[in-house]
């Protein structure tokens, strides 16, 4: 596969796949989107301090490292799990520029991310331990009861419906702890119809520039 970077308009890079026609992220703002959704509206949501995130598509890493920024700057403890299948070859790492538009100082913490060991607990600073894993969302074994948060950032449902289903989001509602929720960029009906017969309640919240709603899926207490 192909991967073309892609300026987006807040300024800060994505990539694009043309046999797929898909972004990683939305050509509003890459970095505007993961902090609105993944930050704002799942970050900063959570209560219990330390925390376990999990990540399904670790991509560029962008979220792992906007959660290392916020986390650090709070001195919260987070645990960041996250699964991809197709890691990013180095150079394409290196076209990436989130540390720019975010906080320079931490450039060598983004570079650390991805040089970070696939299997195994990486300790990225004091408090924020990662572990990355090399594998695919329909084949992993998650613990159970064990996340705080997830962020769901799969590419879209047209593209890959195969990680939007039912059976995908019951293992993962199975790893979270109760009053934990998952945050995704989707609102799409099939996504939402799924979600809820996985057990979820859902919230449709205010989406980022250029996107109307988003979902956020809490587990309740049945
Ligand atoms: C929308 S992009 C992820 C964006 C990412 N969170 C970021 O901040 O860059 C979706 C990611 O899911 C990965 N992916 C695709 N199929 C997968 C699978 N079956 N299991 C795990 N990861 C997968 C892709 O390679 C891609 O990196």
């Amino acid at each position: 596969m192909t991967l073309q970077p892609v300026l987006t308009e807040d300024g800060s890079t994505t990539l694009f796949i043309p046999e797929l026609n898909e972004h990683y992220h939305s050509i509003h703002g890459a970095v505007q989107e993961s902090m609105h959704i993944f930050i704002r509206e799942g970050y900063e949501q959570i209560r219990n301090f330390p925390a376990c995130i999990f990540e399904a598509g670790f991509g560029t890493g962008l979220n792992a490292f906007l959660t290392f920024l916020v986390s650090e700057k709070e001195g919260r403890s987070i645990h960041y799990s996250a699964i991809e299948k197709y890691p990013l070859e180095d150079h394409l790492v290196r076209l990436l520029n989130y540390p720019e538009k975010t906080d320079p100082a931490k450039a060598e913490v983004f570079q650390a991310i991805h040089d970070a060991p696939w299997g195994q607990d990486i300790r990225i600073s004091e408090h924020f331990t990662l572990h990355k894993i090399k594998g695919d969302l329909r084949k992993v074994q998650l613990p159970d009861a064990a996340y705080d948060l997830v962020y769901f950032d799969a590419f879209g449902p047209a593209v890959q419906p195969e990680l939007w289903t039912e059976e995908i989001f019951r293992m993962i509602y199975q790893s979270m702890k109760e009053d934990s929720c998952l945050v995704t960029y989707s609102v799409k009906g099939s996504v939402t119809r799924a979600l809820k017969a996985a057990g979820f309640s859902l919230e449709k919240l205010p989406g980022p520039p250029g996107k109307r709603e988003m979902t956020r899926a809490t587990k309740k207490d049945q």
